[in-house]
């Protein structure tokens, strides 16, 4: 039977704007933030450098094709301002996820990012009851490292080499967040 908790759309309000999920008329606003090698430069490769229409439709092809999708859109005043994710573990690692973001370069620098992990964190662990939240900082992406920080992130680790990108060797930290209270409960219905 499917659960109706997971077809609930994310829709998480924020001091400022709201989280919500992406649409097809966003691929404009989407290619003109994300078409910045200042923007790509510590994501994935799965975010392309330049980054086109076609890849917008893409990344929107492959989140209709997911039961639950695994990102979101961050919108400001209207405005469709960048991303944010949550990629979910599976068998052992069903009560994790690893968080991703990005934002467009006119909205740096002003706690958007931080607000938008504050607001999110806590219905992402809710809705797929989630123990652990692990999140990767490239050692050089301090604003990511300082939104991380601030919304309560342990740094535990470092990766060496953990990527290369534009010929770039970047070592990351890797922060967890653990909410211990609730591991007991989860491991329990992991049983
Ligand atoms: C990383 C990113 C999401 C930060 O978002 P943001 O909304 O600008 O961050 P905030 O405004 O909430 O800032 C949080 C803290 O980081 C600091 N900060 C932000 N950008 C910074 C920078 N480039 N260098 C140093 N500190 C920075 C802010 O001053 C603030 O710290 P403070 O409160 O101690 O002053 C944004 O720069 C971005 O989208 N970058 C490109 C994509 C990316 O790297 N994503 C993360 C991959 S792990």
């Amino acid at each position: 039977m499917e659960d109706a908790r997971i077809r609930q759309p994310f829709v998480v309000p924020f001091d400022g704007g709201c989280v919500r999920p992406w649409a097809s008329d966003d691929a404009e606003a989407m290619v003109r933030h994300a078409d910045n090698p200042r923007v790509a430069r510590f994501l994935s490769m799965r975010f392309p450098s330049p980054y086109t229409r076609e890849d917008a439709a893409r990344w929107f092809a492959f989140l209709q094709s997911q039961d639950d999708p695994e990102g979101w859109a961050i919108e400001i005043e209207g405005a469709t301002v960048g991303g944010v994710g949550f990629r979910r573990g599976e068998g052992e690692f069903a009560h994790s996820a690893e968080l991703g973001y990005w934002l467009g370069e006119a909205y740096w620098g002003r706690g958007v990012m931080t607000r938008v992990v504050r607001a999110v964190l806590p219905v992402a662990i809710r809705r797929w009851g989630l123990a652990r939240v692990t999140a990767y900082a490239a050692t050089a992406n301090h604003g990511s490292i300082r939104v991380l920080e601030k919304t309560g992130f342990v740094r535990e680790g470092t990766l060496r080499a953990r990527a290369i990108r534009g010929g770039e060797v970047q070592d990351h930290f890797v922060f967890g967040w653990v909410d211990e209270a609730r591991l007991a409960d989860v491991a329990a219905a992991c049983r």
